[in-house]
């Protein structure tokens, strides 16, 4: 039987995920849920009107449904994480799914946690760690023995070398490059086309050829 399953927000990351989904047997799409706009059509699909049917604030539509399936399609690493900690404060249980586009190369021993998603032509070396809610975004290239934290995520078109390690909440700017064994700690934004050719520390900002330190950030502000 195919899952029941809602995409937590709409907006453009919200639809790219839609149409992966809308394409996989595995799973029956119902709507979108998100702060404001019940009812509204946020996608039209062969004839189909795809609206959200339920307020953050309320949650009362999907409460009615046992075994529901749940993504969030927030792109921001800080508001996904909030969106989550929102959903779990009202205590709905959601099942997490973890989405896979169509496309990807996998190796056999990659762990991938609840709620992350893994889109188009990425590629995942041995032995790689994803863990909860992150992105791997289109055309990223994610090495052999790398970690990636809660939260976290790629832009599209991103490499990595093996052995890189990337903090919960952190993002790596699309087409950055992180030499192999490098080390970036949580809540860091690494800016589109770096090179990172040293480890990075928590909560700042760095972008470059090779990439240096441009200012701390605090945890929530915006970089997308
Ligand atoms: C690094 C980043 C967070 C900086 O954002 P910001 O603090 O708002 O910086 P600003 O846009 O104000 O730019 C400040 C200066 O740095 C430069 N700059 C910003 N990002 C840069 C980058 N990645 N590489 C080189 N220079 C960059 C700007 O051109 C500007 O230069 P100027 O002062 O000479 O005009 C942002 O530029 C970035 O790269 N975000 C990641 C985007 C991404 O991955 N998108 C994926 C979407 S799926």
């Amino acid at each position: 039987m195919k899952k029941k399953i809602v995409i937590f927000g709409s907006g453009v990351h919200a639809k790219v995920i839609f149409h992966s989904i809308i394409n996989n047997d595995r799973f029956k799409f119902l709507g979108f849920v998100d702060h404001k706009d019940k009812n509204k059509t946020i996608i039209k699909f062969k004839g189909v009107s795809y609206k959200i049917i339920d307020l953050l604030k309320n949650l009362d539509v999907i409460k009615k449904f046992k075994n529901l399936s749940g993504i969030i399609g927030v792109g921001s690493n800080f508001e996904r994480s909030n969106l989550y900690k929102l959903v779990q404060k009202k205590k709905i249980k959601i099942n997490w799914e973890t989405i896979i586009f169509k496309g990807t190369n996998i190796s056999n021993n990659v762990n991938i946690g609840e709620g992350s998603v893994i889109m188009a032509n990425s590629t995942l070396n041995n032995n790689v760690t994803i863990e909860s809610h992150v992105i791997i975004n289109t055309g990223s290239i994610i090495e052999h023995d790398n970690f990636f934290g809660k939260f976290s995520s790629t832009g599209p078109g991103v490499t990595t070398g093996g052995n890189v390690e990337v903090g919960d909440l952190s993002h790596l700017g699309i087409g950055s490059t992180i030499l192999n064994g490098k080390k970036i700690g949580s809540n860091t934004v690494i800016g589109g086309g770096s090179l990172i050719n040293k480890n990075c520390k928590s909560y700042s900002v760095y972008f470059g050829v090779p990439a240096k330190i441009r200012g701390r950030r605090k945890y929530n502000k915006k970089y997308l």
